[in-house]
């Protein structure tokens, strides 16, 4: 588009919340494109629903209309926040961040956009072939819930992919390091058992089955795929725990480069059943929790 139609008011937006498709498939990383998923999905059906939560003022919801306009795709946006609230906001931010030019306008079909929390989300069970989320989940404090919706309103056959977190989020098996902290690693969403550390990827796997599938990428992100093989609801039987939950900021945590980040950190119990069940099958070892006390006493993260 002509350099002179692009708005000159970004300045206007927060930078945080206006990122486009090249910064959120940068974030969700090389295993996870949006484009050539969406792309791989219509080539098993006919029309697609595809879902964002947390998008902001809708920068990347946007692109991908346009890019896919001539497609049978109906683009749905959540978002807590009312950023965007009416149509003509969508087309003005359409125009400000040039993803079309004023005489393409009529021909981008805007995205629905909704605004409420995303831990209920106001869709009917199987509704959406692919759900994307980045930089968002960190700062939601029921992740539980965010995962259970996301996962009952994924269609058979659907795919999720979700930024959970940032780098050093991964912590090991092994004892909580103090009451308060639990872990000097940077992840937003802990599991305990007593005062044992349960890793989210282990945990989840304990969830594989005839319905989901959940696989970590190998980022350093927190970058979760979540395949809906056939109906059904998750039920992760988590415990939120209300005194150990806070803003990330009370911790601190810190990354590596010194910096106090953000974000909410939600801490859940697991029950002695799914304890018992993760060591039944083979998931978690005492082994490992020998190995997670060398980590434990070398971690990079939070130590200042
Ligand atoms: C850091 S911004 C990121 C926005 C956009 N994804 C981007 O990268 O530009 C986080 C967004 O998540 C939204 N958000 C936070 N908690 C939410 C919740 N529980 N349900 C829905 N949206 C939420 C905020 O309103 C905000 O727009």
């Amino acid at each position: 588009m002509p350099v002179q139609e692009k708005d000159h008011s970004l300045k206007n937006y927060r930078v945080n919340r206006s990122r486009g498709l090249s910064r959120i498939n940068e974030r969700l990383g090389l295993g996870f494109p949006i484009v050539p998923m969406i792309r791989d999905l219509l080539t098993k059906r006919n029309s697609l629903d595809v879902l964002e939560v947390g998008f902001g003022y809708g920068h990347t919801l946007l692109e991908l209309a346009w890019l896919f306009r001539d497609k049978k795709i109906q683009f749905h946006g959540v978002d807590k926040r009312p950023n965007v609230v009416t149509r003509d906001d969508l087309r003005k931010i359409a125009l400000d961040f040039g993803v079309v030019s004023s005489s393409e306008l009529n021909a981008l079909v805007l995205p629905h956009i909704y605004s409420y929390d995303a831990t209920t989300l106001h869709f009917e069970d199987e509704s959406f072939d692919f759900i994307y989320s980045a930089f968002v989940v960190r700062f939601i404090e029921r992740k539980d819930k965010f995962l259970e919706e996301v996962c009952r309103v994924l269609k058979p056959g659907g795919t999720a992919i979700l930024h959970i977190g940032g780098e050093g989020w991964n912590y090991p098996f092994g004892q909580t390091t103090d009451d308060r902290r639990l872990t000097n690693y940077l992840n937003r969403f802990v599991l305990i058992h007593s005062n044992e550390l349960i890793p989210l990827p282990i945990y989840l796997k304990l969830f594989n089955g005839s319905s989901f599938q959940f696989e970590f990428s190998d980022s350093l992100h927190c970058i979760l795929n979540v395949t809906k093989l056939q109906k059904g609801r998750l039920d992760l039987e988590l415990k939120y725990n209300n005194e150990l939950s806070m803003s990330g900021r009370k911790l601190p945590l810190r990354n590596r480069r010194g910096q106090i980040k953000g974000g909410f950190r939600s801490v859940f119990e697991i029950s002695m059943q799914n304890y018992d069940a993760l060591f039944e099958r083979g998931l978690l070892t005492i082994d490992f929790l020998k190995r997670a006390d060398q980590y434990r006493t070398s971690s990079t993260y939070g130590n200042k």
